[in-house]
């Protein structure tokens, strides 16, 4: 028989069970629905992306993962277009990724500029705001993007240290001509930030050759990760300016004159790294090389003008015009009578189909749909159709 304990040794009660105590035991095992997702992010990941996100750990300072640290990274910078070094996965989500961008170039009191043209232009207005910028903001209609022309005399007025842009607005659909603005930016001794949260891995993007400072992304959309890694580059310019700075970065977890040492040569413990979401990205990633940008690219272009096509046919009007429009996210309106939250959740509960609703100003008037990554087949695209259909119909509209 085996002895009880020493009494040193005792397992303390439970005093308040905080579950019902019939259903403690009988929690099963979890379940999702398996839902196509063609909103505006997460995308479904690839299956091979959710093998490797189940591979077996190992530490995070381990020879086999900082060897796989490099492979990220390289990847990364193909994806990109970039040689800078410091190009990584920041452990978060896109908006920490965002924020380090901010928090690493920007000193109290100095002039930011936003180009906003959406919700997520205001997003990097109040995160300038919060690191005490002297944040300036030029606006745009919701689904319209700024000329060279207009930039540029912004940048004449308001003499930035700093200007950041939405490459790809997920909240309108629009896509941020950036040819040409790093070279203006020069001009005016300015760094330049680019939001590319819905561009990476969708629609053809330069961070060298057109002079981005500063870039972010995230794992969940183009890439066809689940969320969690976001990638983050930084040029020479920008890290020299970062070197400079009179004090330290206001934020510790994203300080990149830190963060940048354990991805660099020393691999200095930082922060424990989300090793399997590392997994994860790595393939993300190995599978876009795999592919090909430019492959990849087209595929996005070509299956975005099948489901314009097919909206259309449908008497539906598209937001944004076309030569503006992103591939990875289309903004399609919602007809008159027709109650726009009711057919998503009809798509989501009878087809199993996610697409999004309007966000911010275009709340209620848009609906959202996203072809990233591997959910960018035309398959996806006939299925979401035909259920469209349907569901209009039933809430019904008439072409
Ligand atoms: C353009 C853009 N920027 C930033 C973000 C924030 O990313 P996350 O939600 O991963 O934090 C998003 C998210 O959808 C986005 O679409």
């Amino acid at each position: 028989m085996v002895a009880s304990p020493p009494a040193r040794f005792s397992v303390p009660a439970v005093t308040q069970p905080r579950i019902n105590e019939a259903n403690r035991k009988s929690v099963g095992p979890l379940s999702m629905p398996p839902r196509l997702l063609l909103g505006p992010g997460p995308s479904n990941a690839h299956p091979a992306v959710l093998q490797a996100l189940s591979l077996r750990q190992v530490g995070h300072l381990d020879p086999a993962f900082l060897a796989m640290m490099t492979e990220v990274q390289e990847l990364l910078r193909y994806a990109w277009q970039t040689d800078n070094r410091i190009t990584i996965p920041v452990s978060g989500t896109g908006s920490a990724a965002m924020e380090a961008t901010i928090a690493n170039v920007i000193e109290p009191g100095e002039v930011m500029l936003v180009g906003s043209m959406g919700y997520f232009g205001n997003r990097l207005e109040d995160m300038a705001d919060r690191y005490r910028a002297d944040v300036r903001t030029i606006k745009k209609p919701w689904g319209e993007v700024f000329s060279l022309e207009e930039l540029r005399s912004a940048l004449e007025e308001h003499r930035p240290k700093v200007m950041a842009l939405v490459h790809a607005e997920t909240s309108t659909g629009a896509c941020q001509p950036l040819e040409g603005v790093g070279d203006l930016c020069r001009e005016y001794n300015c760094l330049l930030i680019a939001d590319t949260v819905t561009s990476l891995g969708g629609v053809p993007l330069f961070v060298d050759e057109w002079g981005i400072d500063l870039a972010y992304s995230c794992s969940q959309k183009g890439l066809s990760c689940p969320p969690g890694a976001s990638p983050f580059t930084m040029s020479d310019r920008a890290f020299e300016k970062l070197s400079q700075r009179p004090g330290k970065v206001p934020n510790w977890y994203l300080d990149m004159s830190l963060v940048g040492k354990y991805w660099g040569a020393e691999r200095t413990y930082h922060h424990t790294a989300p090793i399997n979401m590392n997994y994860a990205i790595r393939e993300a990633l190995r599978l876009i090389a795999e592919e090909g940008l430019e492959n990849r690219w087209q595929r996005h272009q070509a299956n975005a003008e099948l489901l314009w096509e097919g909206l259309e046919d449908l008497g539906l009007v598209l937001h944004v015009q076309k030569q503006y429009r992103l591939p990875t996210l289309t903004t399609v309106r919602v007809p008159a009578g027709v109650d726009a939250k009711a057919v998503t959740s009809q798509l989501l509960n009878d087809y199993n189909i996610e697409i999004g609703n309007g966000l911010g100003e275009l709340g209620g008037k848009v609906w959202r749909i996203g072809l990233m990554g591997f959910n960018s087949r035309p398959e996806n695209v006939i299925l979401l159709l035909a259920a469209l259909d349907r569901v209009l119909a039933a809430a019904g509209y008439r072409k």
